[in-house]
């Protein structure tokens, strides 16, 4: 009785938290989508580096918002009550919010000191985004993977 209040409880937090990350997510696939073109060239971004500047100051705001959310509505805690498996890439996937976000945080305060005549500084920069980028879609990939397989495993295993 107690298993089938915790199994529940689990499904619906996590299909209204699936819904939240989806609108927030629109949010910052629009910023995502701005920067994207801005930041592939190099050229490119020296042409517009006072909006790359705005840009990534948004995004970190935006960032911090999405992870502090996520981290609230706490879905991840009704998850691990009941999947071991499920626990442990939570656990994971969490601690890869400050990390991320300490990394956007340096990239936006750099994009300030940068001058964006500096071909170097600014490749490096580009370089660093780059890779940020595809942790962020990874981490993003892997949690809705996590939200699916708490769904999945909660309809799989009710009697
Ligand atoms: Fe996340």
């Amino acid at each position: 009785m107690a298993t089938t209040d915790t199994k529940t409880r689990r499904l619906s937090v996590n299909a209204a938290f699936l819904k939240d990350i989806k609108d927030d997510n629109r949010d910052l696939k629009i910023l995502l989508d701005r920067i994207g073109p801005l930041a592939e060239h190099q050229q490119t971004a020296t042409n517009h580096w006072p909006e790359l500047i705005r840009l990534f100051a948004d995004l970190c705001d935006q960032l911090a918002l999405h992870f502090s959310l996520e981290e609230a509505y706490g879905y991840f805690d009704d998850a691990v009550m009941t999947a071991p498996q499920l626990s442990i890439c939570a656990e994971l996937l969490r601690g890869q919010h400050s990390h991320m976000f300490v990394q956007i945080r340096g990239l936006a305060d750099r994009a300030l000191e940068i001058s964006p005549e500096g071909v170097e500084q600014v490749s490096q920069f580009l370089k660093e985004y780059d890779q940020f980028r595809q942790i962020f879609e990874k981490h993003e990939e892997a949690e809705l993977k996590l939200i699916l397989d708490a769904l999945d495993d909660d309809i799989g295993v009710g009697d």
